[in-house]
């Protein structure tokens, strides 16, 4: 059975203090209601990963991550952060290629290509985000751009590269709009982006590899999303701000 993750991204929100008392709350319910089969990760600003990191370090079932990283290894690149650097504040996971990246920061496939690298130098997990815009979907070209995002991102790995993979599906006209992807959209993705890693690295990859679904997911879209075949879990940006929200979807994941 292929792993199920739940993250949650907190993009550019939180002080210091609020984040702490989010990550007591959450670990306290995840502690006292969870026993599902999914694995949380709390994605947060880097400022926050070292304190939160120690807080969870005894919670089996909940990682940390951050929300990006330079493709640099170490030097004269100011206001950079390395993949080495996170390692070592405890975190696990990194999100490469986020849209916001992707659209504000102008990361494109090759760039993030190099991230990904980064990421695995370090023995972490990147979580490689793709989704097409509005005008794609509109356009019918969403297929021809996941292919392009999730080839030109990841095809240059090898096979034991890829089990430190994880992929978020995430519909830029999804997020942050309140507008989800239905269950049936979401599958049809998902299910294409395993093809396209079935053709490329065989079936066992394929099988293996934990594809999110992101975009306005909340508990009560969570269940039936979950139930798709092919979604493995959630990235979620929103309601990850708020415990009972993001346990709630949490819970979602038998
Ligand atoms: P949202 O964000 O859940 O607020 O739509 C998802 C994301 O950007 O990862």
């Amino acid at each position: 059975m292929r792993k199920k993750i739940i993250a949650g991204n907190w993009k550019m929100n939180k002080t210091f203090d609020e984040g702490m008392a989010l990550v007591s709350e959450l670990s306290n319910m995840v502690k006292d209601e969870y026993n599902g089969s999914a694995e949380v990760v709390i994605i947060p600003p880097f400022t926050h990963i070292n304190a939160i990191s120690r807080m969870v370090a005894e919670i089996s079932n909940i990682q940390v991550g951050a929300q990006n990283c330079s493709n640099h290894a170490s030097g004269a690149y100011t206001g950079e952060v390395s993949a080495a650097m996170i390692a070592s504040c405890g975190a696990k996971y990194i999100i490469i290629g986020h849209s916001e990246r992707r659209q504000y920061f102008n990361e494109h496939n090759d760039w993030l290509a190099k991230k990904v690298d980064a990421v695995l130098a370090n023995n972490l997990t990147a979580i490689y985000c793709c989704g097409e815009t509005l005008e794609e979907r509109e356009a019918n070209k969403h297929f021809e751009v996941l292919h392009a995002q999730v080839s030109e991102g990841l095809f240059h790995l090898t096979k034991e590269q890829f089990s430190n993979i994880v992929i978020a599906y995430e519909p830029v006209w999804a997020i942050g709009t309140g507008k989800t992807a239905s269950t049936a959209q979401a599958q049809e993705v998902h299910a294409y982006i395993r093809n396209l890693v079935r053709e490329k690295y065989g079936v066992d990859v394929a099988n293996h590899l934990t594809i999110q679904y992101g975009g306005s997911v909340k508990a009560d879209n969570a269940v039936e999303l979950f139930s798709a075949p092919d979604i493995d879990g959630a990235l979620v940006g929103g309601a990850a701000l708020q415990s009972r929200s993001f346990v709630d979807i949490i819970k979602a994941m038998k």
